[in-house]
């Protein structure tokens, strides 16, 4: 089934989630409440990076030593709040937290993890950031917490993914896995309305995006791969933010990748709040992620912020690059 089916452009997010919500008949609305609840947070972040005097950072580092800009915390912040306020998510994984966070709602039945803020290098210079989300059912019993059991789930588990691309207009593209839907939000009226309905990825394309000061470190096939990209006269196009990078090859065709390299071999990128939700969403708009060989979706995840070599795109391309791996 195809989620923009009778649904035209224009259709503000709530009334495209609410029809959605009755076409299936054991939809209880607790989905559809945490959407919402995520798109909420999503209006105040992008007010919020509006304002220069949030900028900066404040000296504090995360799990993975990361240093956080202030608008990390903030984003974290806002996101957490609206998922404990909405009710419908007993735990969350975020990049900025060590540990598991339980918002209380025992009895609710998804887990979320989530990037707050992606590309958080690029918030001081007004260059574009984003927010990544995963939704998972729970395995365990509600009742309690969640547990971790309940977070490592493979990505083909999830239920729904997205993220929310704060670029020249805020943009939340999210699928439930019956395909995958744009909107854009008009802050004059508070709403986001469907834009970009019923995404599909270009089977082929001619960008390529990574950061190529780290070629030397690539795997071969990965130096390989872009030495033929070179040959073919693709174009080079890299933001720096993921969100951002993801988005563009989403709409125009091409391949992202972020390899692994002798010193970490499994890249920079998270598994569970960077690389599954994107691998959904690019997936369901048929093209494909992988980690150069094994699709990302299958990986079975060992940890909460545990990174995953990531090679997502135009399905052809991503091929391309199996085969130059393989050899
Ligand atoms: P985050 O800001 O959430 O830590 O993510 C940064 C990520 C991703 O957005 C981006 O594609 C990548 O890091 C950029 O890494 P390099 O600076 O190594 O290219
Ligand atoms: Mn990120
Ligand atoms: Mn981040």
């Amino acid at each position: 089934m195809n989620d923009a089916l009778a649904l035209p452009v224009g259709t503000t997010l709530d009334r495209f989630i609410k029809r959605k919500q009755d076409e299936f008949s054991f939809a209880t609305g607790e989905l559809s409440q945490l959407l919402r609840d995520i798109a909420l947070a999503a209006k105040i972040v992008s007010q919020e990076l509006t304002r220069v005097d949030l900028q900066g950072s404040g000296g504090t580092a995360n799990i993975q030593g990361e240093e956080q800009q202030n608008l990390d915390v903030i984003a974290n912040i806002r996101f957490i709040r609206a998922l404990r306020n909405g009710g419908e998510v007993c735990s969350i994984v975020s990049e900025e937290e060590d540990e598991i966070i339980h918002t209380g709602n025992q009895n609710a039945k998804y887990i979320v993890a989530m990037d707050p803020l992606d590309g958080s290098s690029n918030i001081d210079v007004n260059i574009p950031v984003g927010t990544i989300f995963a939704i998972y059912r729970r395995l365990s019993e509600a009742g309690s917490d969640g547990t971790l059991e309940d977070c490592l789930q493979q990505g083909t588990k999830q239920v729904a993914a997205g993220y929310i691309l704060y670029g020249a207009a805020t943009m939340l593209v999210y699928t439930t896995g019956h395909g995958v839907n744009g909107f854009t939000y008009e802050p004059t009226l508070g709403e986001f309305f469907l834009s970009h309905p019923n995404l599909k990825i270009p089977n082929g394309g001619k960008l390529y995006s990574c950061n190529e000061a780290n070629v030397s470190n690539f795997p071969l096939g990965m130096q390989n791969y872009l030495a033929f990209c070179k040959e073919q006269k693709y174009s080079s196009r890299y933001i720096g933010s993921l969100v951002a990078d993801f988005h563009r090859s989403l709409l125009k065709g091409g391949v992202y990748f972020y390899p692994g390299s002798s010193k970490n071999p499994a890249g920079k990128l998270r598994l569970l709040y960077e690389c599954n939700p994107l691998a959904f969403i690019a997936e369901q708009a048929g093209g494909q992620a992988t980690d150069g060989v094994e699709r990302v979706l299958d990986k079975v995840p060992t940890a909460l912020h545990e990174r995953c070599a990531l090679v997502i795109g135009s399905s052809e391309m991503v091929d391309k690059v199996r085969k130059y791996m393989l050899v």
